[in-house]
């Protein structure tokens, strides 16, 4: 069996680690890993392949970066001939990002067989880029490989048939678990006991000079009872000079590699963020998370777990600052099948529908 794995951001990088390294093992497969290169940056791309162990790419199509409809038309037109020479069984893709629902439309037109990895989320909010990602791909995908069961749920709603849905866990917890041991190790200097990690790079939240500019508001006064740490994304890093915005004392950092992150999540106080996979990441090593958003689509991390959405409402921030203070901060447990093997099972499931003939051979 010819699988592809597509992969272009960040948030993609931990989560087809582990599906590599379990195929690795199995028999008449053969990989292929492209890299869309829709994040490009040292730090957004190299220095995750290098502490995740995974290969160097076959393939780099170097998209770079520009609006959805560019980024997500180049990346078609690059690997439409890409497939076409190589002719994949099946073309594997990761969460939600725009590399995801480029190359399943370029598959599906071409009758290969697409499997999304975290399929099923939904937030609801079609105002997110992401979410459009997600229902095209799920829509298009021929095995979906979901986290938890809301996802299942979401995709028989939207006409999904069972037998096209595998619960399978969550891919990216195989990595966080793998890595854990190596993260605590870590240490970053000149770093208080107590500290609040913060990352922020939702268009909603960047893209608008008050939006902004309240949050960082908001981080300044979080920032008077506890020393508030903020590794910040190209794309917030930008918005701040470019509105002439002041972080203040907020000791901002360049995005940080995925071991050096996990160990400063895992000692953090609390976590301030308004991405996905943190909140899940937060949930498993039990710190409070409080998300910057009105939405979630892993509401599991909020029904089971540590996360607590407070939006843009800087009157809960304050509420659940002080519950986290006073050490009376939500107590999570951790969600059913984050036990590391999510990637064995995605094999498992590859292996046996080759025999059913999804296998070219
Ligand atoms: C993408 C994903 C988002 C994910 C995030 C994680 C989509 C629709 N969004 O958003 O779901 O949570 O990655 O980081 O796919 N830039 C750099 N260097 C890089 C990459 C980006 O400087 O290596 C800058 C560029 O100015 C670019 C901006 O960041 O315009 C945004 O990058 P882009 O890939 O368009 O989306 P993200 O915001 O990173």
């Amino acid at each position: 069996m010819n699988i592809f794995h597509i992969v272009g951001a960040r948030p993609n990088f931990m989560k087809v680690a582990p599906v590599l390294n379990a195929l690795k093992e199995r028999e008449n497969v053969a990989q292929t890993l492209i890299h869309t290169g829709q994040h490009y940056d040292l730090n957004m791309s190299d220095v995750f392949f290098q502490q995740l162990g995974i290969p160097e790419p076959d393939v780099n199509l170097a998209v770079g970066s520009g609006t959805h409809a560019k980024q997500t038309a180049d990346i078609m037109i690059r690997l439409e001939p890409v497939v076409v020479e190589r002719q994949p069984d099946i073309a594997l893709v990761y969460g939600d990002v725009n590399s995801a629902v480029a190359t399943a439309l370029v598959c599906a037109k071409l009758g290969v067989q697409i499997g999304h990895v975290e399929a099923g989320l939904r937030s609801f909010d079609r105002t997110m880029p992401e979410e459009i990602n997600r229902l095209v791909t799920d829509q298009l995908a021929d095995l979906l490989f979901t986290p938890s069961e809301d996802g299942d749920k979401n995709l028989r709603r939207e006409g999904i048939p069972a037998e096209k849905i595998f619960r399978v866990g969550n891919v990216m917890i195989d990595s966080l678990v793998r890595l854990l041991p190596a993260a605590r190790k870590t240490r970053t200097d000149d770093l208080p006991e107590r500290y609040a990690l913060v990352t922020l790079h939702r268009p909603a939240n960047v893209d608008e000079s008050a939006t902004l500019k309240g949050i960082l508001e908001s981080l300044l006064e979080v920032n008077r009872d506890l020393v508030v740490v903020f590794p910040a994304h190209p794309r917030t890093r930008k918005r701040i000079a470019d509105f002439g915005l002041d972080a203040g004392q907020l000791r901002m950092l360049d995005p940080l590699p995925y071991v050096d992150f996990l160990g400063l999540q895992s000692r953090a106080t609390v976590v301030i963020t308004d991405s996905g996979g943190i909140q899940e990441e937060t949930t498993y090593l039990g710190v409070p998370c409080l998300t910057v958003r009105e939405n979630t689509e892993r509401p599991i991390t909020v029904s089971i777990g540590t996360n607590v959405l407070v939006g843009r409402d800087r009157e809960k921030l304050r509420r659940e600052m002080s519950r986290v203070l006073d050490g009376k901060a939500k107590k999570g447990a951790m969600p059913p099948l984050w036990d590391g093997q999510a990637g064995e099972r995605i094999a498992d499931i590859l292996s046996e529908s080759s025999g059913r003939g999804i296998s070219g051979d």
